[in-house]
């Protein structure tokens, strides 16, 4: 998006990088519900759930395909799922008032740091989330008995201090988030009561004067198709335009639910692109009631794919961002109970049609995965010199085994010595690890982990797996 401002890799501007690797990190093998169900399989399964990651397949189509994260899940499966398939990311909440500065002048930036030293070890940008609020700010702010003058002076000090500490390394920042009613009319706020509609053209100058590199957004909900409030944006983004306050972008939420993408999305977007602003997808998720049925999940894949390739279509939409990418991550049953299964990938970290739905909307050419799947993932948890420790994790969602094999070949020379909780045999480069008598069963819902040591020289490129 813009240069880096330190002697890491060096980024190119706006569009995400080019893709780092043809070869994912970890590869991920896919067995369909219906074949998975019963008894041992030895075909290997039709494919693994795209041919790239999400952010490899956005890019080559100049976009960026982004998710909320919490910074505290960043490792395991979680973090190697945020690494690997996304090239932004989105603090779910770590950077909002509330939580860097809970009492005034205590300040605490751990989970913030962490999700922006993630990033730029995995090659992402990072969109700031978000300054000026009417919710998730700390008490001691809500509580108190201010002055126009001392609200103003707060909200500039706020803004110079979490912009300025991150300067040069965020890409863009949600300046002001919702500050909109449905019917257009500006929400009645702690920043709106105080000064006025123009705290968001203050907000937009400070953070400019705190980080020029950084594009400046707003961010709102229920703007994604053309209605009053979406109206509202539009015309508050003309006015700051006609103004010269500065405003990048324009950030559509889009906590849509099943059934009602707007189908005037497209239409928007381009409405705001030309205005010369850049257009988000900034909070993606797509909500069902539950139980999520297969008819269900393969509408919103039809859905998600259908608002990716609404973004796709014009040039000035930077990217997508998911609302976090896993059911286990979402929002959406603590807010609308009987809701839930709005993201691509189960509790279990399967990928669901949805992540089919968002790939091929970026050119992948696999169908969407099927509902029920088993899958197997394969990742290094040790590499020393000459040796490795690896493990395949078997889990399945909406399928299950009573035996198992899994297959692979390796392509620099690596050879097994030793395995637990599976019988391996390698011929040549063909490896084929079959269960232990014990753990050839993986219910619905369960998983089962087996590991090895081998060696290797020179490289030790992942492979991919097939489970049959
Ligand atoms: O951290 C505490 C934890 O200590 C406590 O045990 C737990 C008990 O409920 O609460 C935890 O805090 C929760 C926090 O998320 C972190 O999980 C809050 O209660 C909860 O209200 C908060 O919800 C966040 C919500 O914003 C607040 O409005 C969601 O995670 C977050 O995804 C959501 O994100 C917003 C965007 O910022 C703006 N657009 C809408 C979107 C969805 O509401």
């Amino acid at each position: 998006m813009r240069t880096s401002r330190s002697s890491r890799t060096s980024r190119t501007s706006r569009a995400p990088r080019a893709p780092r690797s043809s070869v994912p990190s970890r590869l991920t093998a896919l067995v369909t519900g219906a074949a998975a169900l019963g008894a041992l399989l030895t075909a290997a399964p039709a494919a693994h759930a795209a041919d790239l990651p999400l952010r490899d397949l956005a890019a080559a189509k100049g976009k960026a395909m982004g998710t909320a994260v919490t910074g505290s899940k960043l490792t395991g499966t979680y973090g190697e799922i945020a690494g690997r398939e996304f090239n932004w990311l989105t603090p779910g909440n770590a950077m909002k008032w509330g939580s860097v500065e809970p009492t005034r002048g205590n300040f605490n930036w751990t989970e913030a740091d962490q999700i922006v030293d993630f990033a730029e070890a995995h090659g992402q940008e990072v969109r700031g989330h978000t300054l000026v609020w009417h919710s998730q700010n700390p008490s001691w702010l809500t509580n108190g008995t201010w002055t126009s003058a001392q609200l103003g002076q707060l909200l500039n000090d706020h803004i110079a201090l979490e912009v300025g500490r991150y300067k040069g390394r965020l890409a863009a920042w949600d300046v002001v988030n919702e500050p909109f009613n449905e019917d257009g009319t500006y929400r009645q706020t702690l920043w709106y009561n105080g000064l006025g509609a123009d705290y968001i053209a203050q907000a937009l100058t400070a953070a400019r004067a705190a980080d020029p590199s950084a594009k400046l957004y707003i961010n709102d909900y229920n703007v994604e198709g053309v209605n009053a409030k979406s109206t509202a944006l539009y015309n508050l983004v003309r006015s700051l335009k006609e103004r010269g306050v500065p405003i990048d972008g324009v950030g559509l939420q889009a906590h849509l639910i099943l059934g009602q993408v707007p189908s005037t999305l497209q239409q928007n977007i381009q409405r705001f692109a030309d205005l010369g602003v850049d257009v988000a997808i900034t909070e993606l998720d797509i909500r069902m009631q539950l139980p999520a049925t297969a008819a269900k999940l393969a509408q919103q894949a039809d859905e998600y794919k259908a608002v990716v390739a609404a973004c796709v279509a014009v040039s000035r939409c930077t990217g997508v961002t998911v609302w976090g990418f896993t059911d286990s991550d979402s929002w959406i049953p603590d807010v609308f109970p009987g809701y839930g299964a709005a993201t691509p990938y189960d509790e279990n970290y399967a990928p669901k049609p949805a992540y089919g739905g968002i790939a091929t909307a970026l050119g992948g050419t696999t169908t969407p995965p099927p509902t029920g799947a088993c899958t197997a993932t394969y990742s290094v948890t040790n590499q020393w010199n000459t040796g490795f420790t690896g493990q395949v994790r078997i889990a399945c969602s909406g399928a299950s085994l009573s035996s198992w094999k899994v297959n692979w070949t390796y392509g620099a020379g690596q050879r097994i010595s030793q395995a637990w909780n599976a019988t391996c045999t390698q011929t040549d480069a063909a490896v084929s690890c079959a269960n232990a008598s014990w753990n050839g069963t993986v219910p619905d819902g369960g998983s089962v982990t087996f590991g090895f040591n081998a060696s290797w020289s020179g490289s030790n490129p992942v492979p991919a797996v097939t489970l049959g």
